[in-house]
């Protein structure tokens, strides 16, 4: 079933943190909403904006709604970190389950401004959103936030974000970093409880899931968090398998006998990393 984050996490509930897994081109697709079917998990499938023009909105939605349709997981299709607000427009009319407003650069105030925005227009329509408090640093989709320029999400300012705004989701800082594939984050737990304390229903998301070690993985969904990012590590290992398969092809090699081998293995990715999201 094609579905929003409210209702994945209230699927999910007491059964630990949905997976979002980035998606970079069709061809990742299929084997994405395999991996959640064959341990029985909800799933999100995330796009930026650049993977969304590149592949086109229409077709995407149509094949992501085409899949989960026929599957026996839920499945959302969420818009990850745009910060611009007419696209995110135009996300939610063509048919995105989900979106991401991401105004964690701006000024409190001004975030808020736009975040209310979009949630109004997506609540209107059935779609749910995610806000960032704090900013979350490190590299995406090339562009690089330096270190120095993220900055852990403040506790009261989540809770005002929160109540203010009625985001269903929330990303907050504390210690991952997009991109981080070279090293482990270091989390700050103390700052984690606390965030959950505070912000009881909203469901908070942990972005930058590829420098996470298992274990705080594992800590990270005992401790509250709903909704797990994973991105670079699936990026990351499919260049690494298509760089032993397409060296010795030749014209009349099948594309699909090179790319397979490189489906099957964020398949396992994803089998492993949703398996440490269940609690
Ligand atoms: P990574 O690419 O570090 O796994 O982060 C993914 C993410 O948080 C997408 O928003």
């Amino acid at each position: 079933m094609y579905k929003n984050l409210i209702e994945l996490f209230k699927e999910n509930e007491g059964k630990g943190a949905v997976g979002a897994f980035n998606l970079h081109c069709f061809e990742m697709l299929p084997a994405m909403i395999k991996a959640a079917e064959e341990i029985n998990v909800p799933i999100i499938i995330q796009t930026s904006l650049g993977t969304a023009e590149y592949i086109g909105f229409e077709p995407l939605i149509a094949a992501v709604k085409a899949l989960a349709e026929k599957s026996t997981v839920s499945v959302a299709l969420h818009m990850d970190h745009c910060k611009d607000i007419e696209k995110l427009k135009k996300a939610i009319d063509c048919g995105y389950s989900s979106v991401m407003y991401d105004g964690s650069s701006l000024p409190i105030e001004e975030n808020i401004k736009n975040t209310k925005e979009v949630v109004a227009y997506a609540h209107e329509r059935g779609v749910s959103v995610e806000g960032e408090v704090g900013s979350i640093g490190g590299a995406e989709e090339g562009v690089v936030v330096a270190k120095d320029d993220a900055m852990y999400t403040k506790p009261e300012d989540a809770l005002y974000f929160a109540t203010e705004t009625g985001v269903d989701a929330l990303a907050v800082s504390i210690g991952t970093t997009h991109g981080q594939y070279k090293s482990k984050a270091k989390i700050n737990y103390e700052l984690l409880i606390e965030l959950k304390a505070k912000l009881g229903d909203t469901g908070l998301v942990l972005h930058g899931g590829t420098g996470v070690s298992d274990e705080d993985m594992k800590r990270c969904v005992r401790e509250g968090m709903k909704k797990i990012n994973v991105g670079t590590e699936l990026n990351k290992s499919y260049i690494e398998v298509v760089n032993t398969t397409f060296p010795d092809a030749t014209p009349l090699t099948s594309l699909r006998n090179l790319l397979g081998p490189a489906n099957e293995k964020i398949k396992d990715i994803i089998i492993d990393k949703a398996t440490l999201f269940k609690m």
